[in-house]
């Protein structure tokens, strides 16, 4: 459903999105991999989503990316890395469609590195006559296209969750229909991150404890 708006817009975002990836990356939400040839340089990625046939189908954009991939299937809710782990995270066309955004949103702030980076590309609730039909339209339109939300505050999440909005582009991009109106395309800083401690380092022997918990 999303080539026509992939190749006309959706891909250069994507590229001018992660020229901000920095370090040890963490994908959330990854599906097919369609940000992976997108990357520039980075550390080790980690490629997660919750959904196998997903995974399955990212196979082929992993085996070409350039980079040290690990694959992982997670949600964004439960992480199972260690906390301070990652340099960047990075979740395109993923928090309209997770279960609990605020858990999400606190996952990312725990796994990421005190002043990393979240690179986000989401498409958000709009307003007036538009909110309205999103309103309308989301108990349907979730349950056809895997939990999808046309009318998530997503900016606004963010922000609550702690994190400091650095770069912010609000986008109408006219290929896409207007109820994923607007898109926006960020980057913010994390400043809820902390330290992990000595016990949880060595409860967790998972690939961010040994990927650089601090
Ligand atoms: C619209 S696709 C976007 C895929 C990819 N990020 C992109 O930009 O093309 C939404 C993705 O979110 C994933 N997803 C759904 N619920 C999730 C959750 N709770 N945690 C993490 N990912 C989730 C789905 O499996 C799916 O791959």
């Amino acid at each position: 459903m999303l080539a026509p708006v992939e190749d006309s817009w959706l891909r250069e975002k994507r590229r001018e999105l992660l020229r901000w990836s920095q370090g040890q990356v963490l994908e959330i939400g990854g599906g097919t991999g369609a940000n992976l040839p997108c990357y520039r340089e980075s550390g080790r990625l980690v490629f997660t989503d919750p959904d196998p046939a997903m995974l399955g189908k990212s196979t082929r954009r992993l085996y070409r990316h350039a980079h040290e991939t690990v694959r992982v299937q997670c949600r964004a809710e439960n992480l199972p890395f260690g906390s301070g782990t990652f340099d960047t995270v990075v979740a395109t066309l993923v928090l309209c469609s997770v279960s609990n955004p605020a858990r999400s949103l606190a996952e990312i702030g725990r796994v990421l590195k005190s002043g990393g980076r979240f690179l986000f590309l989401e498409h958000t609730r709009g307003e007036e006559s538009i909110a309205r039909w999103q309103d309308r339209l989301t108990p349907v339109w979730s349950r056809l296209a895997l939990g999808c939300h046309l009318n998530r505050d997503t900016v606004s999440l963010i922000q609550n969750a702690g994190f400091h909005v650095a770069r912010l582009e609000r986008h109408h991009p006219p290929v896409m229909p207007r109820l994923f109106h607007p898109t926006y395309v960020g980057v913010a800083l994390n400043k809820t991150g902390r330290s992990v401690s000595r016990d949880e380092f060595q409860r967790s022997g998972n690939i961010g404890a040994q990927g650089g918990s601090r």
